[in-house]
């Protein structure tokens, strides 16, 4: 534990488990990757078998891809390694597209010169009766192999490791358990929908991770933030099945920046040590402070400065008053209503520039409707306001519409032929194919190249909907199809180079004054991160080749559909109208293949549209709480500089 390890600095001391903390996943997963192969070849050396114990998830995905290029170009052998997998879901195929079995082939085994003998995975395959004694069996394994020298976790929403979901008992040994419905719904991105995904697993339990010599446990991701600080400052508790792990004699958390954005020396970092008080981190505090205290800025003392162990700040800064309105002035200078600068007049604290106006803009959305839900009311006020606004929707979004959606508008479109007399052996049954495909398709099956234009041709109908319900031109509005994301399953292709052109192309075809886009910097699930490193690259490639008008492009970033801000963060605040509101809320409304049995929705089971309002809300709401306006709801976005 920290508290015990040499060396102590105070900066970890809320920490009970030492966590290392990266800049981004890829460093992260190599260093992760770098202390198995260690351990391979220390042991290789004593000529002695490596027992790895292995997780699966989007979590170790890079990791396994460093130890494969390890295996490829610096020789690391696996000859010596035998595996014990955490879990499996259960019933499943052994083949079927979510199955750990199969995942570990794809990522890992198949690539590297392990003897297949020695890999173990709970077999989802087993018969329910003979699951005791198959959990028996695999414990009996461990131990004969001469238990785990190093055991690779990943981290659930809930604290879950392997699947023991909280409840799990520090004693818990292999079995059959039932999945929480947080899991489950976390889960379903990998499933066609909620009900696909399998309600029990096999997995190894607490007692059989934490006999494991060494652990390693990786988080990457913001979604990991809350759950990561509750098991490393947390009590220990079953609540929490990783907080168990503080007690654990060799046990490191291997997380990103945002994962470790909720610890003390992250979020509150002059409660761990000195901090350089920027005007950025003197926001920070001040704001955290008001709000834990439920006091506007402008009324907070200097005993609440005090109490709060802001105390240095005092000292460094003088009175509260005068950092209270320092505080103020900021947060009141991000609101505004003139999402792309008021024209003629000169505002030097405004987020954005008056001139030149009106602005050509650009809004990406990643998949056909995040326009609408992270900026639509900005979305309306900048075409409202006079601007030139074009949407690129930069992916089809095609794997998000059920079977059974796309069967509905089959139906209506063989219907419609019937009445129109349309000759069907002429237009060649394309219809009638996909129909009878679709009624015969196996569960898990990827859809023909046919069956997914049919589904992003909805989802594109439904974007242009919502582009004339905002009142864009039908010119400005791109779909860029890009090619990363056509692969038909839930796993994508890095971004590439044809990407890239397209969005460059788009970029120097309309020479924006704005781009907004979707910043979800860490998102280990993957879509928005990649369409967001398509436009970064884009830009920087532009601005490398010198087009003149990037210097005048300000890239404005919204969070996608799942997390917001936090309100320190945040540089631009556009206020909305209880009827812009339900103006937006219509918006989303146009999405109908998004409604109700959405299969992306990660842990948070509320539609989309629900989860904008609340969202929307919740940072006005805390603009009141800290002294300002109250709004009925605002968007908020952050000024990125490439
Ligand atoms: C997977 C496993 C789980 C995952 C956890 C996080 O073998 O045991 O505990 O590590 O659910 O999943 P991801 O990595 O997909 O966020």
């Amino acid at each position: 534990m920290a508290n015990n390890a040499p060396n102590i600095d105070l900066s970890d001391s809320f920490e009970k488990i030492p966590v290392k903390i990266f800049p981004d996943l890829q460093q992260g997963s190599k260093y992760a990757a770098q202390q198995v192969a260690a351990l391979i070849r220390a042991k290789q050396k004593k000529n002695e078998k490596c027992v790895l114990g292995l997780a699966t998830g989007s979590t170790p995905k890079s990791m396994y891809a460093e130890l494969v290029r390890m295996h490829r170009e610096e020789k690391l052998s696996f000859k010596n390694v035998i595996t014990f997998n955490l879990d499996e879901y259960y019933p499943i195929d052994n083949d079927a597209l979510q199955s750990y079995n199969r995942f570990m082939r794809l990522n890992l085994f198949d690539h590297i010169d392990i003897n297949t003998k020695n890999i173990h995975i709970p077999n989802g395959e087993v018969k329910k009766e003979e699951i005791k004694l198959h959990c028996r069996h695999y414990e009996k394994m461990i131990e004969e192999a001469g238990g785990i020298d190093l055991q690779i976790l990943g981290i659930g929403n809930n604290g879950h490791i392997g699947f023991n979901e909280p409840g799990s008992g520090i004693y818990s040994k292999t079995r059959l358990i039932t999945l929480d419905n947080s899991t489950r719904i976390a889960n379903a991105y990998e499933f066609a929908n909620i009900s696909e995904v399998p309600r029990l697993a096999i997995t190894m339990g607490i007692g059989t991770i934490i006999k494991a010599k060494r652990i390693l446990l990786m988080a990457w991701g913001e979604g990991k933030a809350p759950v990561l600080q509750k098991a490393v400052e947390g009590d220990v508790t079953e609540h929490v099945p990783a907080s168990l792990l503080q007690d654990h004699n060799d046990v490191t958390f291997v997380v990103d920046e945002s994962a470790a954005s909720q610890l003390t020396r992250k979020k509150s970092p002059w409660l761990t040590g000195d901090c350089e008080w920027t005007p950025k981190m003197i926001k920070k505090a001040v704001v955290n402070m008001a709000l834990k205290l439920q006091k506007p800025v402008l009324s907070l003392t200097n005993t609440d400065y005090n109490e709060y162990g802001l105390s240095d700040l005092l000292v460094e800064k003088g009175d509260a008053y005068e950092i209270n309105l320092q505080v103020y002035y900021m947060l009141r200078d991000t609101i505004t209503g003139w999402p792309a600068g008021k024209p003629g007049v000169v505002l030097p604290e405004h987020p954005e520039r008056s001139v030149p106006y009106p602005k050509r803009v650009i809004i990406f959305s990643p998949h056909p409707d995040d326009d609408i839900i992270s900026m639509g009311g900005t979305f309306q006020r900048l075409h409202d306001q006079g601007n030139d606004v074009h949407v690129a929707y930069q992916t089809s979004g095609n794997i998000a519409v059920t079977d059974e959606f796309v069967t509905r508008f089959l139906d209506f479109a063989v219907g419609f032929e019937e009445i129109a007399g349309i000759d069907t052996r002429k237009s060649g049954k394309i219809l009638q194919d996909a129909q009878k495909y679709l009624a015969r398709k196996k569960s898990n099956q990827v859809d023909t190249a046919k069956i997914r234009a049919i589904k992003g041709l909805i989802r594109r109908c439904e974007a242009r909907a919502t582009c004339r319900y905002v009142g864009i031109k039908e010119t400005n509005i791109h779909f860029l199809n890009l090619p990363f994301y056509e692969t038909g399953t839930i796993e994508k292709k890095p971004m590439g180079e044809k990407d890239i052109k397209i969005t460059m192309e788009l970029l120097r075809q309309i020479k924006p004054h704005q781009v907004f886009c979707a910043g979800d910097l860490s998102d280990p699930h993957g879509t928005h991160k990649v369409c967001l490193d398509i436009i970064l690259e884009a830009l920087r490639r532009i601005k490398n080749a010198g087009d003149e008008w990037i210097a005048d492009c300000w890239l404005w970033l919204y969070k996608g559909a799942w997390q917001e801000w936090n309100i320190e963060e945040i540089e631009m605040a556009i206020p909305m109208s209880p009827d812009q509101v339900l103006k937006k809320r219509f918006g989303i409304f146009i999405h109908q293949s998004q409604k109700d049995m959405v299969p992306f929705q990660g842990s948070d089971s509320r539609e989309f549209w629900q989860r904008a309002e609340a969202r929307n809300e919740n940072t006005a709401n805390l603009y009141a709480d800290l002294g300002l306006t109250h709004y009925a709801a605002m968007e908020a976005f952050v000024r990125w500089l490439y």
